[in-house]
């Protein structure tokens, strides 16, 4: 990857923000697949609380070009490259930001759904299935391991995986299985992971931001890309006796 060293100045520079700072700078946060779509409305909100954003997208021009968009309203965020089935690129940026200060938040929001419109179970490849993993899940996974010790170390971490009701157990049904099982998948994932973190600091949840209009959405989608990020905004920014292990829309918890 390139050297990200905006992400590494982000963690070392800057003023305190009122509400999220943590003493010496402000909260640094990293979103994955930040460029467009709900990840980018992350970016933005977070933005605006204060925190030190860095915006995950798999190539820099697009990074870049979500960043500008963000500037003209006033807002910083930092691109990173960071293709989340990369995990030398994963490596490389934990490497880089520990060198900078740490990471105190990880929206873990890229994700593809590649199953066929309408596609049923029988006919499902398992390529599909390996490629969805491999962003849905593994990607969150390995980003988790990198990152999680530099939250531990410093006793504070908040990490949000950009789940679907598409994945919920009590709901499951037919179509887009390869979709379905990654999200079921990111959901253990979460359990897994606040009951390893219980008691340092870390809270770590799950959450459906609900049917958004974006490109994976459609324009069908009733909601808005800022209604989808609200609840990971909320997440992201917990206090320390917030929740850990849950999964959440619009605030409140939904059934596994
Ligand atoms: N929209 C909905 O109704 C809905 C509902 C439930 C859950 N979700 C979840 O919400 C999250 C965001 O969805 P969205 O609607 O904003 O989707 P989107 O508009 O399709 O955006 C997806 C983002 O993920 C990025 N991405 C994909 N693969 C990546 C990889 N390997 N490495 C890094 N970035 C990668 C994309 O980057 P590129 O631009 O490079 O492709 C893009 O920035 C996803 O996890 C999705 O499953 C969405």
């Amino acid at each position: 990857m390139a050297k990200s060293t905006a992400s590494a100045g982000a963690a070392q520079s800057g003023s305190h923000a009122a509400g999220e700072a943590t003493g010496q700078r402000p909260r640094v946060a990293l979103v994955t697949g930040a460029n467009r779509g709900i990840g980018f409305e992350i970016a933005r909100q977070l933005a605006r609380r204060g925190l030190r954003v860095l915006l995950g997208s798999r190539t820099l021009t697009k990074g870049r070009a979500a960043s500008r968009l963000l500037a003209e309203e006033g807002l910083a965020a930092e691109p990173v490259r960071l293709d989340v089935t990369d995990p030398a690129q994963i490596k490389s940026l934990a490497r880089e930001l520990r060198a900078a200060g740490g990471l105190d938040v990880l929206i873990n929001n890229a994700g593809v759904l590649l199953d066929p419109r309408g596609g049923r179970f029988l006919d499902v490849r398992l390529a599909t299935c390996e490629r969805t993993l491999a962003t849905n899940l593994y990607g969150p996974l390995l980003l988790l391991q990198a990152m999680l010790p530099l939250m531990i170390e410093r006793g504070y971490g908040r990490v949000v995986n950009m789940s679907s009701e598409l994945g919920q157990l009590e709901e499951m049904g037919s179509g887009t299985p390869a979709y379905r099982i990654s999200k079921t998948a990111l959901n253990a994932l979460t359990r897994i992971v606040a009951s390893d973190t219980r008691g340092t600091g870390v809270l770590v949840n799950s959450m459906c931001p609900g049917w958004v209009r974006t490109e994976m959405g459609g324009p069908e989608a009733p909601r808005t890309v800022a209604q989808g990020a609200d609840t990971a905004v909320w997440l992201a920014t917990l206090p320390g006796d917030g929740p850990s292990g849950g999964f959440f829309r619009d605030r409140k918890r939904i059934a596994w």
